[in-house]
């Protein structure tokens, strides 16, 4: 065994230990220890907003240091890593020239400016070099009084034959003309396989660019994450000019006579320039929200999105950049598209289909899903208004028995019991909502359960697809569209803004924390902390074929974990750990 080999191995022995030793400090009764899913499913809890914390969410200046450009024109900026489909490759993008804002534009020549990235496992000395593709983009609105912008130039380089686990040193930019970036470095994933996981990662949603914003990402930092996900609404660039960055609950009523809803566009630059402390050497995965549509002439849309952000999608076959998938050591991401066809007969369920057909559950036990609207929410806002999505898919996802889903679109957190059509099932995904990155609109704070905040069906209608609403057939809510209580699938919810990291620890326990951003500068409790326990033996993707037909929202009795399970499944958790000690010792 190589030296390398046995450190990460003892790391990953550390890990589990670490992971066992607050597993067994809890009991079913609690004893102040980490609570797993398999103490679930829990009794729902709220705990509200403190109404001082409401406060204080405008955007940041374009002027603000974080935002402001600090490079001359060909210079590159705005750099950001992405993962490809496995860990020998990786995306590096950048910008360089100036984007312009005005009535009159002129897009700049992408070939102007070379794309070149110099790279190699030791600082200073870059042994390998590759070279990418280069685009722009313009948003125009021709339509008095309104502005059009073009981008800077947009480079992508995907760097390939990399080792697994390593770190590399890169410079990003064009040698010809004497323009290569300062030096940084980024670590690659590990291979895919059951004992190999990056240390921690970052789950953020509704980010936008506010001083709260700054707090999470701040915060984020803090907790040094290897891989981020970002799960929709970046940068809020479409809130920004039209309400002087105060934010705007309604455009359609604030701005009646409006043409369209005009974007402004160097809030992307801004937020480009804001990120890279954490994107130049943190690689980020991105997936599209409602406000990322941006709409222009012509009926173009996203274009800020597609044209910025390098994603594995023809690695991982979708060759959409609405959904993809990739594996970071032993769990496989799934990213899926909210605001294109999702539906049944459409080619992002085909490829979804044959992307979960094809994981090899033995290489990456977990597969964890993320998009951004979610299905089971209790706030009042979006509720249910991607009702017609879960009937579409969730079938699929738990047929194929996803472990975890990650959403935002709420401002807010919610954890959910595991659940599936609305039925509390152990073999259901953890859901978890953490559309609360900080943005203009300001966090969520009234729930569909409170009394006379139901919404109408059609309050919350979804920017895609249509309207799916029913009412629960069964159970405690039965006839009703709202609960007049907690969910009882909703485990934990709260109004405060923050982020989460997933550490996953082998093949069955992965630890999640959520951070409150009002807890980042003083001592960091968790405002959330749970193992969730994948159930292999119980949960199995191939002998539990899922053929109850999608169907609106029901109730039914609660299922809990047999206490045999749960003792089976810690007791078979014990025992591996064991094998793994045993064998580093005898090696
Ligand atoms: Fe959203």
């Amino acid at each position: 065994m190589k030296a390398r080999e046995v450190l990460t191995h003892f790391m990953a022995i550390a890990q589990a230990a670490a992971a066992m030793m607050a597993v067994m400090g809890q009991g079913s009764g609690g004893g102040g220890g980490i609570p797993t899913t398999l103490d679930g499913p829990f009794d729902p809890v709220t705990r509200r907003l403190d109404p001082s914390l409401r406060s204080g969410s405008n955007d940041l200046p374009m002027d603000h240091p974080r935002l402001k450009k600090n490079v001359t024109s060909s210079f590159p900026e705005q750099i950001s890593l992405a993962l490809s489909a496995d860990p020998s490759s990786m995306w590096v993008s950048w910008v360089t020239g100036d984007a312009q804002i005005g009535k009159n534009v002129t897009p700049l020549d992408p070939s102007s400016v070379a794309s070149e990235v110099w790279y190699g496992t030791k600082s200073g000395k870059y042994a390998s070099q590759q070279d990418g593709k280069s685009t722009v983009y313009s948003q125009l609105y021709p339509f008095e009084g309104l502005l059009n912008y073009t981008s800077g130039i947009i480079h992508h380089v995907r760097l390939e034959g990399l080792e697994p686990g390593m770190t590399y040193y890169f410079k990003c930019g064009d040698s010809s003309v004497q323009a290569m970036s300062d030096e940084y470095s980024f670590k690659t994933m590990p291979s895919p396989g059951p004992n190999a996981y990056p240390s921690r990662i970052a789950v953020i949603g509704d980010l936008g660019l506010t001083s709260n914003s700054s707090t999470t990402i701040n915060h984020v930092i803090k907790n040094d994450p290897a891989l981020v996900l970002m799960v929709g609404d970046l940068t809020y660039a479409n809130q920004y000019l039209t309400t002087g960055g105060q934010g705007a609950s309604c455009f359609s009523c604030s701005f009646p006579n409006a043409p369209i809803r005009e974007t402004y566009q160097p809030r992307w630059d801004g937020w480009g320039r804001f990120m890279e402390p954490l994107t130049s050497r943190v690689p980020m995965m991105v997936i599209e929200g409602n406000h990322e549509i941006e709409p222009q002439v012509d009926g173009i849309t996203f274009q800020s999105y597609l044209t910025r952000f390098a994603v594995p999608s023809e690695e991982s076959r979708s060759n959409s950049s609405f959904y993809y998938s990739f594996n970071a050591g032993g769990a496989h991401f799934i990213m899926l598209g909210a605001y294109v066809d999702y539906n049944i007969t459409g080619t992002q369920y085909s490829w979804l289909m044959d992307d979960l057909h094809r994981v090899n559950r033995s290489l990456t036990p977990w597969v964890v899903a993320a998009w951004h609207p979610p299905w089971y929410n209790s706030y009042n806002s979006h509720y249910q208004e991607f009702e017609c999505m879960r009937q579409e898919m969730e079938a699929l996802l738990y047929q194929y028995k996803v472990d975890i889903v990650f959403n935002g679109h709420v401002h807010a957190y919610e954890r959910m019991n595991r659940v599936y059509n609305y039925t509390l099932d152990p073999c259901g995904p953890v859901y978890i909502t953490v559309g609360d990155g900080g943005n203009i609109e300001k966090v969520d704070v009234d729930f569909a359960d409170d009394p006379g905040k139901c919404p109408k069906p059609d309050d919350n209608k979804p920017e895609f697809g249509g309207l799916c609403h029913l009412n629960f057939t069964s159970g405690p809510a039965k006839g009703n569209f709202c609960w007049s209580k907690q969910p009882e699938w909703s485990a934990y919810r709260e109004s405060s803004f923050g982020h989460g990291i997933l550490e996953v620890v082998n093949s069955t326990y992965a630890l999640w924390t959520w951070h409150r951003n009002q807890d980042a500068y003083k001592e960091d409790t968790p405002g959330d902390q749970i193992f969730i326990v994948r159930q292999p033996k119980l949960c199995s993707p191939t002998t539990k074929e899922t053929s109850d037909p999608p169907q609106g929202a029901q109730e039914s009795e609660p299922t809990s974990p047999s206490s045999t399970v749960i003792l089976s499944s810690k007791m078979m958790w014990l025992m591996s750990l064991l094998v793994a000690l045993f064998g580093i010792v005898v090696r």
